[in-house]
């Protein structure tokens, strides 16, 4: 029987994972621990290592993976900024689970908004202590407002579908639109009527937006997308709204926007220095990320910790996709799943030609 090693596992991870692992004859180790320099040697004598978005797969990390005699790692998320390629390439093939509910990340990036917007967090803390004041909780219609969507893959075309049954303008930028576009979101609310995104530079998306929303993933392109710059061009009292990878934002320029009210509100599910912190229960220690604690201190941020995803739905299309990638990667089967070093980077890859990429 194939050994998988788990790391950084969650009480919701075991159960749905449990629920599946007999359906294809694994057995699973489950860790705690996140995959590091120091864990990986938990690996030993596994045929696979199962990892998530805040595990460390370097050099280091992946050597090791290799010179277990591991060949393959199976990440049970989308997102894969967290893996070198580079090292992997040849070594170790790498499979991720590209769509497991787009609706989880979409709906909650609209939820974020509502409770920004009309100040939710506040109301439900005020009448639990019999504040039952509305003073400061006015928010603004949505009807009318420009949101502007960055990444106009599933996710985001799924956010323009959520967005489109409030009666908002949407614009969008992504560097690789479909061209004249062939994509479309649906107003599901009004009869499916389909609509063409409409496309503007990222320039001109951050002077048009009310809020903006970001669904891309993080690339060296990507990277602090939003920093001084590209704020000094927002409108003013521009809602943020991230739900794709933290260092899409250099938080010490959120921060600064913040205190000048230039950015009216923010709402970060992900963090750029997340991986020591989020799923971690740190309430009775002292949280050494000073730039976390200023974002914590405003009240007109809103900060979850990386849960954007969390649905029963996902988390069992998590389960299953993860363990037919293994299933695939034991029987010799094409891996449709699989990233490399070439194909992270939109270059050629031989996974079209033999199935696998290398
Ligand atoms: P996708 O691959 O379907 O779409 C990403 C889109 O971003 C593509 O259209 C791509 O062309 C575009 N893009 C690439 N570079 C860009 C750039 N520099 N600027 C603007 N757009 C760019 O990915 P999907 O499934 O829509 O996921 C988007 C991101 O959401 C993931 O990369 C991941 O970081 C994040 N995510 C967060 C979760 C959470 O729980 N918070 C869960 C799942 C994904």
């Amino acid at each position: 029987m194939k050994k998988i090693s788990f790391f950084d596992a969650k009480p919701y991870d075991k159960v749905c994972f449990d629920k599946m692992k007999s359906q294809f004859g694994f057995e699973i180790e489950y860790f705690d621990t996140k995959l590091n320099e120091h864990s990986v040697q938990l690996a030993a004598g596994s045929d696979a290592v199962c990892a998530f978005v805040n595990d460390t797969l370097d050099k280091p990390v992946i050597e090791a993976i290799a010179n277990q005699g591991i060949g393959i790692i199976a990440m049970r998320c989308a997102g894969y900024n967290n893996v070198d390629f580079e090292t992997a390439y040849g070594k170790v093939h790498v499979v991720r689970v590209p769509a497991y509910s787009p609706y989880a990340v979409a709906e909650f990036a609209m939820g974020l908004i509502l409770c920004l917007n009309r100040k939710i967090q506040h109301a439900y803390n005020r009448t639990r202590e019999f504040n039952f004041s509305l003073n400061g909780l006015t928010g603004f219609d949505l009807r009318g407002k420009t949101i502007g969507v960055v990444g106009t893959g599933k996710i985001g075309r799924v956010f323009m579908e959520v967005c489109s049954g409030f009666g908002v303008n949407l614009v969008a930028y992504d560097p690789y639109p479909v061209e004249n576009s062939g994509i479309h979101y649906e107003y599901e609310a009004f009869g499916r009527q389909q609509k063409e995104i409409h496309y503007v530079s990222f320039d001109e998306l951050c002077k048009m937006s009310d809020i903006i929303s970001l669904h891309c993933p993080l690339t060296k392109e990507s990277h602090y997308l939003i920093n001084k710059k590209s704020i000094e061009l927002m409108k003013d009292g521009v809602y943020i709204i991230n739900t794709s990878r933290g260092a899409l934002i250099n938080s010490e320029d959120l921060v600064e926007g913040l205190k000048s009210k230039k950015i009216g509100a923010a709402a970060l599910d992900v963090y750029e220095e997340e991986s020591d912190i989020f799923y971690e229960d740190f309430s009775n220690q002292i949280i050494q990320d000073d730039i976390l604690a200023r974002l914590l201190t405003f009240p007109n941020v809103l900060i979850t910790s990386h849960q954007a995803y969390l649905t029963n739905e996902a988390l069992g299309n998590i389960a299953e996709t993860t363990l037919t990638n293994l299933k695939d990667f034991f029987a010799g089967t094409p891996l449709a799943n699989e990233v490399c070093y070439h194909c992270s980077k939109n270059t050629e890859c031989k996974k079209q030609a033999q199935g696998r990429c290398f």
